[in-house]
Formats: C-alpha cells, structure tokens, sequence
C-alpha cells in the first residue's frame, strides 16, 4: 500500500511531471456522489485522492472545507461510512491510490488500531492527519506500518529545522507541504508563496522523501508554478470542494471535476476506462519503475520527538498539542516566553502593578444570609465580581498581554462566549493600545449584545461567527484559524484554560491569584483554611485558578459545578465532565460532549459563559484523580441560585456564578456550623439582567414563583 504511493512518484518523476493529489470530503455533496466523484478525479489526471473524513471542528480548514464537512455530518457520514465508499470504490476498479485525510477525534472514537486496519481492509494507502503531535505520530505511524500503508506528516513555512528532520525520519511516502501559513482555500487571483522553493529546499537538506505541496493551488498556473519550485507533487482540495458546490447536478459536478483535473494536468484524455467499465478489454498495462529508494522506516523507539518542552504539557493523561503543524512552532515560542516570565520577579511585579488597575486583591465576603438560609456551613464570595470589567476574566487578559508585548505582538485575538472574556480583552486592548479582534458565536452576538456594543465601545472590532452552532465553540474555530494565518503579528488571548499546551497553564497561572488570595484571607480572618471551595466550571479558568493552590492541602475539598441545562437526563446541558468522555477539541486531550463517532455535539446551558462541549484539561486529570469533584446545577437551580444571592445578599451574580452558588449552598447544607465553604463569585450579573427580564415572565416565573412587574 505504502508502496503504491511510492511508485507513483517514482513513475511521475520518470515522466518528468508532478504527481497530481486531488480531495474530497466524504459525503459530500452526497454520500452518493463520492465513489463516482473518485473515478472523475482519477480519469481526469489524477495519481493520488485524497478523502476526507469529516469533522464538525476543523480548525485547519477554510471555508469551503469546513461548509463540506458540515453537509457530510448533515448526511450523518461516519468514519465507517467513509470507509464503505472506500471498499466501493475499490470494488468497482478504482486502482489510484487512496489516503485518508482529517482530524484525530472521530479516529480516536472508533479505535486507533481498529480505523488503521479496517482502512487498509477497504483500500486506503495511507493516512493525512492534521492534528497529531509527534508522541501519538510515532504510535499511529506505528500502526500504520504494522499495515503496510503509510502515515504522511506535514510541513508548513513556520516548522523549525529541528521538527523538519523529526518529521522527514517519520515520513515514509512522502510529506505533505503547507505552502503557506493559513487555512486550507484557494483563489485564480492570489499568486503561490514566493518563498516556496527555499521552502522545498530546506526540507530536501534533510530527506529524499517526496514532496508534495498543497494549500491554494486553485489554476494551471499555481500548478505549474509549484513544479517549477521543484515540486514533486501538488495537491488541490478547496478548488475541487468550490466547483462541485458550484455545479448545477451530480452529473455536472463529475464533469466539471473531470474536465478540471484535465485542464490543470493537461492530461490529454480521459483515464483509461476503469476494468470494471472496459469489460476487461482495452486497458493498457504500463510497466511501472520500481518505488523509490526511501531508507526503510526506523524502528519507533529510535524516533525523537522535538525537544521536550519544559512547562509539564500533560495533566496525566490529559492535555497535550493536538493542531495544525503550522502553530506547533508558535505555541514553543509561547511556553518558552511564559516560563522567562514565570521565572522573572520584574515580570510578576509588572502583572501586580496593574492590581490598581484591576481592583486586586478583591474582597472575601461572608455571606451570612444566605448561610443562615442554608443552614450549615458559613458561605464565603471570593468577589471576583467587582474587578474591573466584573468578572475574573481581567487577571488572565492582563496578564496575557503583558506576555504578547514581551513577544513583540501587536494584534491580539480572542474568541467569547458570554462576552465577558470578549469585554476584558478590549479593555486591556484600550489600555495598551493594542488591535483587538474578538470572535463571537452569532448566536452569542444575540444573546449578549450588551458586551458587544461594549466591545465596540471600547474599540475591539466584533466578528460574529456563523459556522456550526454559532456559539463559543466555533467562535474558537475561527480564532484558532485567524491565529494559524497572521502568527507573525498576532496573540491568540485565550479567554480559558483549555486550548493547546501550554495555554491551560498559562490561563492557570494568571487566575490562580484567587486562590492564593482566599488561602491568605482565610488565614487572615478565621486563622485557618476553607473546608471547601466551590466554584462554577466552563472551559475551568476560574475554577483551576480558585483550587490550584489547595491541590496540595489535603483538608479542603474541591467542588466545580458545570451546567446542566435542562437537566443530564435530557441532550440539553453542558455537563462536559459529568457526562463527556475523552477526546480532542481545540488543540487538547480531554473531557467532551461528543457523539458515539466523534462529533462534537451542541451545548445548552442558560448561561452563554458556560456553553462549551470541552472543559481544560487539569479539570479531567482532577476529575479522575478523585482530587475535586464536579457536579452540576441545572438551569433552574441556577437560577435559583441566582434569585437566592440576589434577594438575600443584595448581589446580582451571573447566570454562571450562579450555578457555584447553588451548588455551595447545597455543599453547606451538609455541613457543620464551624466549617466554612468559599465560592468563586466568578462575575456579576448587570450582563444577565436583560436576559432575565426577558425570560422570567414566562415559564420561569411560575416555576419559581417569582413575579416581578414590569
Ligand atoms: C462570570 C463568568 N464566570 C465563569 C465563566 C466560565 O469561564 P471559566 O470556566 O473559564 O471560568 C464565564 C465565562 O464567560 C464568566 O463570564
């Protein structure tokens, strides 16, 4: 299998000519359409198809990509459909060779081994995975080899000298070059990257393997352009996903497709007829020059994975660097300016001058009604609430700015959900006069057009995001592609602690003020520490940042409340590590809300800030060691909460607070007098008052029987 692939360089390099990678999303326009669109592909010219398995978050893909693999999952295509038109492509004579292309999740769920071996059992050559950081590369590549077919590791125009001889070692085919930084897309009108053929040479210095460039070849020319950059093969995706959008039928589409891959190899006919088609007559054999002298892979444990990086980049099982090629670079320039950060007192003494700035260090509030109304232990607000900008987003926005200017960034990014990580960027955007850009579901945009107008206020500009469900998730899609394509200028600000390594400990490390903060005021006022803390869990910043320094003392115990909207017993909550099993999302091993195949599903939750199918990573890693707990609050009992903080302490906390403070509430319940149970009021609630009004005099008003007059 992996020979094939092999032979098809070896046979286009005696001809003289690049070998010719087209692709297609599985499934789309139509499961119906793919094997049929596979023979158009191979008549027209071309040596290699690639098939793309769809993904609901392809973060490493534009537009035109994306919008296939959300009409594939419509038809429901899974990984084992993918396959099955594989094998009935085979069947009915397809010989080009086949690579699997796409993203390590819905692999991941149907079982490493088992994708591997069913693929090489329904025809596959080899596979293209976008997302797979070099340990679980070796590993899969491993696999691979056991089959006999190949694993194509990718190269972009930021991979350092070190990761390119790591991958060229791994390469056993040929490697996949990104031709430029950015999404895959493709347009006649943008030239290829100039720089390509030192590009080219760079990776030559270091392997005999193949290579073949992909990423905006779109024209003849592009094509023609890439060979003369020394090339020894091109591949064309978005183009061929556009035309066929762009078809009028089925039987237009193959034409179309056909008379394309012609065009752009200039093949002068038709590929032979397929045997199947031909009745075993007229197919002309050509005698195919042996496969390449590629060194024979070596054994995996002789592999070297970059450097290590020196930032724990796992929370044991969980973490970890699972993205494109071209941000693997970036993300070890970000670790390795947060560790000189970390290690620098004129650092620290920077994040603390802005305490004035932030309202640091914010209050430890006794509660006493509402102890009194729970009836057991005192209950404490940590007042994250009163920072500026009122919510403890600020502490990580500032502190990541104060990063992004050590790296000499000048344009910062940031996706939102609530808003309130949306309000906290531009703010700190305003204060150091920075660009702000902040990606936002549409549906968010809706929901929260009071931050949005605030963002705009303060001079952010607001791009809402009308990809997959609208919400936070796709609005870190985007970010994540924004990022991917402008590295040289831009910080991506994470708004939690999820993301690649080392974002979940950079976001920690900024939040985790809070919990030093209360085991410092505790001290203070009691002489001792909490009993419990309690905070609510989104993506986990707040969270991680109230418990991080009470991991290491045994006594307090540690309680997140993830939402569970309509309840866990319906598919409308956001309750990631209540009821998720681990994945991949956003660049990170993980808890997440995803389908039996790998998709990840849609969120509910009343509150817009804890709407998210993942949660970070330190959360799962704490989750399974038993060291906190993690229980849910539905919508109701959030609410609840909500109306209980606000009429019996005079504090409007967010809908997302509230889920902490029902769930403190009942913690405190269980408990003696004497013990004290601390909550992270992570925000306050002037952002929710709209929404409130609006919903409270239906449903909830009777539910609650709370009636208020307009
Ligand atoms: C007030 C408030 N609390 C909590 C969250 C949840 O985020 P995290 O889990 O990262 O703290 C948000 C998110 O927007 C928020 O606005």
């Amino acid at each position: 299998m992996t020979e094939s692939l092999k032979r098809v360089f070896a046979t286009k390099k005696a001809q003289g000519a690049p070998a010719f990678v087209t692709f297609v999303t599985a499934g789309y326009p139509s499961p119906t359409d793919t094997v049929p669109l596979m023979f158009a592909m191979a008549q027209g010219g071309a040596d290699i198809i690639e098939l793309g398995v769809p993904f609901s978050d392809p973060i490493a893909d534009g537009p035109a990509i994306q919008d296939s693999n959300n009409v594939a999952l419509q038809h429901d295509v899974s990984y084992a459909q993918v396959l099955g038109m594989l094998k009935d492509a085979r069947n009915k004579g397809l010989q080009t060779p086949v690579l699997l292309m796409g993203y390590y999740n819905p692999l991941l769920s149907y079982g490493e081994e088992k994708a591997v071996q069913d693929a090489r059992e329904a025809g596959a050559n080899g596979f293209i995975m976008v997302d797979l950081p070099p340990e679980e590369a070796i590993r899969f590549r491993s696999i691979c080899a056991k089959e006999g077919i190949s694993y194509v590791p990718l190269v972009a125009p930021s991979t350092s000298l070190q990761r390119i001889k790591f991958l060229a070692s791994i390469a056993d085919s040929f490697i996949y070059v990104v031709s430029k930084m950015g999404t895959t897309g493709s347009s006649a009108e943008v030239a290829m990257n100039v720089e390509l053929p030192q590009l080219l040479s760079r990776i030559r210095a270091y392997t005999p393997v193949p290579l073949a460039v992909g990423f905006g070849v779109a024209t003849r020319a592009h094509f023609e352009s890439v060979a003369a950059a020394g090339s020894d093969g091109v591949v064309v995706g978005s183009r061929i996903v556009s035309l066929i959008k762009g078809s009028k039928s089925p039987k237009d589409a193959l034409d179309t497709v056909r008379a394309f891959c012609a065009e752009l190899t200039q093949h002068a006919g038709a590929m032979p007829t397929p045997p199947h088609l031909a009745n075993g007559a007229g197919v002309q054999v050509v005698q195919p020059p042996p496969a390449l002298p590629i060194p024979p892979a070596p054994a995996p444990d002789s592999l070297k994975v970059t450097e290590a990086g020196h930032l724990p980049g796992r929370f044991g099982a969980f973490g970890g660097q699972y993205v494109p090629e071209a941000l693997v670079d970036a993300l070890a320039e970000l670790e390795q300016a947060h560790l000189t950060a970390l290690a620098d007192p004129e650092f620290w003494k920077e994040f603390e001058s802005f305490y004035g700035y932030i309202n640091r260090p914010s209050r430890l509030y006794h509660a006493e009604r509402l102890s009194k109304h729970a009836g057991g232990a005192n209950i404490w607000f940590k007042r994250e609430d009163l920072n500026h900008t009122g919510s403890h987003k600020i502490n990580n926005a500032i502190g990541q700015i104060l990063l992004a200017r050590r790296l000499g960034k000048k344009r910062i990014i940031a996706e939102t959900g609530a808003g309130q990580h949306g309000v906290a960027t531009a703010t700190a955007c305003a204060r150091f006069g920075l660009e702000c850009v902040v990606y936002m579901g549409a549906e968010d945009v809706r929901r929260q057009a009071l931050n949005v107008f605030r963002m705009r206020m303060l001079g952010a500009k607001v791009i809402p995001v009308n990809s997959g469900s609208k919400t936070l998730k796709d609005a870190i899609n985007e970010a994540m592609r924004d990022w991917v394509t402008n590295l040289s200028t831009t910080h991506y600000l994470v708004g939690s602690a999820i993301g690649p390594h080392p974002f979940p400990t950079i976001v920690r490390d900024f939040q985790r003020v809070i919990g030093r903060e209360i085991k410092q005021q505790m001290a203070e006022i009691k002489g001792k520490l909490p009993d419990v803390v309690v905070a609510c869990v989104g993506g986990g910043s707040n969270a991680i940042g109230t418990f991080y320094d009470f991991i290491q003392e045994p006594g307090v115990r540690l309680f997140g409340v993830e939402a569970g909207g309509d309840g866990v017993d319906t598919q409308r909550h956001s309750a990631t590590l209540a009821l998720g099993t681990p994945g991949v999302l956003h660049g990170v091993r993980t808890y997440l809300l995803q389908s039996p195949t790998g998709q990840i599903i849609e969120t509910h939750s009343i509150s817009a800030g804890l709407d998210y199918p993942g949660v970070g990573p330190e959360h799962a890693w704490l989750k399974d060691s038993g060291r906190a707990q993690y229980i849910v609050a539905t919508d109701e009992e959030a609410l609840r909460g909500f109306r209980m903080c606000t009429q019996l302490e005079g504090i409007i906390p967010a809908l997302e607070s509230a889920h902490a403070i029902w769930g403190a509430v009942q913690i405190a319940k269980t408990l003696p007098k004497e013990q004290d149970v601390v909550l992270c009021l992570s925000g306050r609630g002037d952002k929710d008052v709209e929404q409130i009004s609006e919903i409270l005099p239906g449903k909830w008003a009777d539910k609650l029987d709370w009636h208020i007059e307009m």
